[in-house]
């Protein structure tokens, strides 16, 4: 089956998008508003997009029922955000941070999350979270009706130690037991079930394709 997606309802579009784009990572957000309150939600809306600059995007969607996110306003006002990835440690206080909180309440104290103070940005990072990215902000894209892209440049990294050769800058991936957002409201996935595919060369390749080849004739 086909779909057109300019003549289609914003939700049917969204479910489609949602459930075929997996697995994606989740950011859990922080950033402080102008009256100084830190700010946490998560954002499925989101990756790396570049390594030099490095940097992230957040996609930020506003709803009928949800009509703005602090989220975006802050970044708006300050110009910087924290992204602390969410393992399956922390996955349950992540979910609570998604609750449409008033803006003057702390959804990282509300979950019993921990706020670490960051190294060059205001917005603390999570203690709890493996990884931990400062940013900057690069621009906003203003996006449909209300709806934001962000995109973001790494200025400072924090790793827990348990899972950082820093000689070798090697981070353990699956150590860190990191989720991913699947299709529907609420289903996740676990990054426990990695496979190894290494690279082919292309001359490596070509090389034995020649050689079957002459076998053969
Ligand atoms: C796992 C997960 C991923 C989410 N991803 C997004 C997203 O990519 N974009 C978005 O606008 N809202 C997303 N949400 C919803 C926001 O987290 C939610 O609306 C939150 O209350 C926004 O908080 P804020 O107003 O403090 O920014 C997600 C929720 C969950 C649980």
């Amino acid at each position: 089956m086909d779909f057109d997606f300019r003549n289609m309802e914003r939700m049917d579009r969204y479910k489609l998008m949602v459930s075929s784009i997996v697995p994606r990572p989740i950011a859990l957000v922080t950033t402080i508003s102008r009256d100084g309150i830190v700010n946490t939600a998560p954002f499925s809306f989101f990756n790396a997009v570049s390594a030099e600059p490095p940097l992230v995007v957040l996609g930020l969607e506003v709803t009928d029922y949800a009509p703005r996110k602090d989220t975006g306003d802050n970044i708006r006002d300050s110009g910087e955000f924290v992204v602390s990835l969410v393992s399956e440690t922390i996955a349950p206080q992540m979910n609570l941070c998604a609750m449409d909180f008033p803006t003057d309440e702390d959804e990282m104290a509300q979950s019993g999350l921990t706020a670490a103070p960051s190294t060059i940005v205001k917005p603390p990072y999570v203690k709890e979270s493996p990884v931990s990215f400062e940013c900057k902000r690069v621009v906003t894209m203003e996006v449909g009706t209300g709806n934001r892209v962000v995109i973001g440049e790494v200025v400072y990294m924090h790793v827990d130690d348990r899972f950082i050769d820093s000689e070798k800058m090697y981070v353990d991936a699956p150590a860190m037991q990191l989720i991913g957002r699947m299709h529907g409201r609420g289903w996740y996935v676990r990054t426990g079930d990695a496979f190894d595919m290494p690279r082919i060369d292309y001359r490596v390749w070509a090389a034995e394709r020649d050689r079957k080849r002459g076998t053969r004739g």
